[in-house]
């Protein structure tokens, strides 16, 4: 069992495979993407599987794959294929942006992959056009009939923005109807890639919540899973459920069971800290496993208590416009 030197149980690995992208939606990017991450930059996908096989036989049973977007790697396939067969990983999960998705369906179904969380801030073209900064609304949507027809769980994942998809709160809602769906509603972080200082979402947590119950009065609260982020609720004659994510108000650190993997291979054992160990270069520094795995667990040990004591011990004390991408969703 991997512990934390608060005593919590880390067996929730989410490992960015790549910092690139296909979509541009501003509250992860500017327009111009990014000064992408040269190719021996990233870790290759022997290097990840050392990492993952290292860690599960330590504890770790659950790995969420996110980017940039996962299908812009090339391959991505092989290495779903290779994790979805580690000894002793329970659950194997990815993060996308469902624009190129579709394809690969029947092929996470068959080694195992059970669930997909895919982003999905708006289900009007002309928004979803000015969130991503691409027209690929069908492609999102035909990705989330597949899912639901194939029976895969799905979570939908949607940032709200003051102004510019708060309107989209009821239709995406309403996609838990007839769906077994869970939508779930996010708190806009401030990692918009543009370097600019932050400020606490218009929409949080109790403003959402609100805003839901004006338009489904009967909605009711349920319980949440263990170490869950988000806050769960239900609609009377829903098949699916709704949620609230309070990723800024980071109301939710004292049960994170967590630990991230950027895209340039480094351990970030809080999404709101900086910096963190290069497990890149200590892959790379021909140490054998055991070194490699006590050098790994002492950093998770070190595991910040909370995303607020993270931010603080930030070289400038706070979160300045990094990219998600470059943090790993
Ligand atoms: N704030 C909140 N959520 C974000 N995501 C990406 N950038 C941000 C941000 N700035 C979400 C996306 C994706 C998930 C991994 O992170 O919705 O689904
Ligand atoms: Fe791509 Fe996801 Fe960032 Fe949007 S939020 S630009 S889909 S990585």
């Amino acid at each position: 069992m991997i512990l934390d030197s608060h005593g919590r149980e880390i067996n929730y690995l989410r490992l960015a495979v790549t910092d690139r992208c296909n979509l541009r939606c501003t509250y992860c990017m500017p327009h111009d993407g990014l000064q992408w991450l040269q190719r021996d930059e990233l870790l290759t996908y022997e290097e990840m599987l050392r990492l993952c096989r290292l860690l599960v036989s330590k504890g770790i049973s659950k790995i969420r794959i996110t980017g940039g977007e996962p299908f812009a790697r090339k391959d991505m396939m092989h290495l779903l294929t290779s994790l979805s067969e580690i000894d002793g990983l329970s659950e194997l999960t990815l993060t996308t942006n469902g624009v190129l998705t579709a394809p690969f369906i029947p092929g996470m179904k068959k080694i195992g992959i059970r669930s997909v969380n895919l982003s999905l801030d708006t289900l009007d073209r002309e928004r979803f056009l000015a969130i991503t900064r691409r027209d690929e609304l069908d492609k999102v949507l035909d990705t989330l009939r597949a899912l639901l027809q194939q029976g895969m769980g799905v979570k939908i994942n949607a940032v709200l923005m003051d102004g510019r998809n708060t309107g989209d709160i009821r239709p995406l809602v309403e996609l838990a109807k007839d769906n077994a769906v869970s939508v779930r509603f996010i708190e806009e972080m401030p990692f918009n890639g543009d370097g600019a200082d932050c400020q606490p979402p218009v929409w949080d947590h109790p403003r959402i919540l609100q805003e839901i119950k004006a338009h489904f009065p009967g909605i009711y609260k349920i319980p949440d899973a263990p170490h869950a982020t988000a806050y769960n609720y239900s609609i009377p004659g829903y098949k699916g459920t709704v949620g609230i994510i309070a990723a800024y108000t980071r109301s939710f650190c004292g049960s994170c069971d967590r630990i991230r993997i950027t895209p340039q291979g480094t351990l970030k054992t809080c999404l709101y800290s900086d910096g963190g160990l290069s497990v890149r270069d200590l892959l790379r520094s021909q140490q054998n496993d055991e070194l490699l795995l006590a050098t790994l667990l002492s950093a998770i040990n070190n595991k910040p208590r909370d995303g607020w004591a993270a931010e603080h011990s930030r070289k400038e004390g706070r979160v300045l416009g990094e990219s998600m991408a470059i943090i790993g969703g």
